[in-house]
């Protein structure tokens, strides 16, 4: 189709509904380099600014999906993959990937890194010396299946539109859209082959939605895409108002799941893991309701053959889980009052791990593994003055730089906080 960018993006600037045909050719052009940087970037801050019906939400995703090869799978076992729009000390792809490997699905989680204050699954794992996160689309097949679970990185074929149009959206403040975040996400998730997938939309003060109400917004927008494509879709609506589990950073995290995987993990780690997995049990099957999915899950904790498989999946993408992850040495942020604790500004604790090297700002930043934080407290604990509240694993000059943000960030006050639900709610269209 021969089109005029120029009057593409003024239809959308003046608040008309664009065309399937037309968006496809505006993405088409953009990534066969017909359309330049400038005129995309014109295009995302309209979108931005008017906003997309569902219809040309969908139509962005198709098209986006169609920049790229797409994974295609033998029949077989059912494929599934689970999505988190980020947040604190997640760590539950680690946990759950092994776990749904053992109950009859198989799950090929292609997983992004760290950017800002969010942790990324591929900085966790690659604390693990060897690990490799860069496998080719035949390597992925190959671990999928060998071991039935595999985490890797985007390849270079797997929604090209996506690689260059996020960038230019960081660069262009264009990346808060619900309708372009939509389509980033769906078009990677429907690029997998998948046959079913959960969504964990967090909101609140370590999340990309700060509220509830956002949260929902973009959690209905992702599941009508991937339902509308044909690919079934359940997303819970979870807080983020604290870290999930105890520890925030990445060798940190690895340790988490091993003992998650042990059977000693974090109340809210293992009741957000168990019930993202139990929703991909039910919807291919391999679970006939919710209870029945859990208890599968749990039993492959009790039984060891979860961790068994995180370490199969370890050793087959050459990684090595028995040589050291080294940890930064451990300091404690005490408190200052008594009380009890309130609220936590879970960005700022994100942030804190950043500034330690344990994150980036920019994409090309090197990482330090041994940095975290292990929370000692969670919201509606009552705390004595000189109480620990959270472990910081920094070398002493990276401790300096955090100690009273960290501090700042744990808020003490004279009454108890009512409580927070995890799981606030099942969005399924
Ligand atoms: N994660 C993505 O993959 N894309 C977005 O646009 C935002 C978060």
């Amino acid at each position: 189709m021969q089109i005029n960018p120029a009057h593409i993006i003024a239809r959308k600037r003046d608040g008309f509904v664009l065309e399937p045909d037309e968006i496809a050719a505006f993405i088409n052009g953009y990534v066969d380099g017909r359309i330049p940087d400038y005129q995309m970037s014109a295009m995302s801050m309209a979108i931005y600014f008017r906003g997309m019906t569902p219809l040309e939400t969908a139509s962005l995703t198709q098209a986006m999906l169609a920049s790229g090869s797409r994974l295609t799978w033998p029949r077989g076992l059912p494929k599934v993959d689970k999505h988190s729009t980020g947040g604190v000390g997640d760590k539950v792809s680690l946990i759950l990937a092994p776990l749904l490997a053992c109950c009859g699905v198989q799950v090929p989680m292609i997983s992004g890194r760290g950017l800002g204050a969010t942790g990324g699954t591929l900085d966790k794992l690659e604390s693990i010396p060897g690990f490799r996160t860069d496998l080719t689309e035949t390597e992925i097949a190959h671990v999928l299946n060998t071991v039935g679970c595999v985490i890797t990185g985007q390849t270079a074929n797997l929604v090209p539109a996506d690689k260059w149009l996020y960038a230019l959206r960081d660069v262009t403040a264009t990346v808060a859209s619900i309708p372009l975040i939509t389509a980033s996400i769906m078009s990677k998730k429907l690029a997998e082959g998948l046959d079913a997938l959960v969504l964990d939309v967090k909101f609140g003060s370590g999340a990309f939605m700060k509220t509830e109400a956002q949260a929902r917004e973009l959690a209905q927008s992702l599941a009508a895409v991937g339902t509308q494509s044909g690919l079934r879709t359940v997303a819970l609506l979870t807080d983020m108002n604290q870290p999930l589990g105890r520890m925030c950073g990445n060798a940190v995290e690895v340790d988490e799941t091993v003992q998650a995987l042990q059977g000693k993990g974090p109340s809210d780690l293992m009741e957000l893991t168990l019930a993202l997995g139990a929703e991909l049990l039910v919807m291919t099957h391999a679970a006939s309701n919710t209870l029945e999915a859990t208890q599968q899950l749990q039993r492959c904790i009790d039984n060891g053959a979860g961790y068994e498989k995180f370490a199969e999946m370890v050793r087959v993408q050459v990684g090595d889980l028995d040589a050291p992850r080294p940890v930064a040495s451990a300091t404690d942020v005490v408190a200052q009052t008594a009380g009890y604790i309130t609220r936590m500004d879970c960005e700022a604790l994100g942030q804190a791990i950043v500034i330690m090297g344990g994150g980036r700002w920019q994409v090309t930043d090197r990482v330090d593994f041994s940095v975290g934080l292990e929370m000692l407290v969670r919201i509606g604990d009552a705390v004595t003055a000189g109480q620990p509240l959270v472990r910081v694993f920094a070398n002493p000059s990276q401790l300096d730089r955090v100690q009273s943000t960290l501090r700042d960030a744990i808020v003490i006050g004279p009454e108890p906080a009512p409580p927070q639900r995890l799981i606030v709610e099942r969005i399924a269209p």
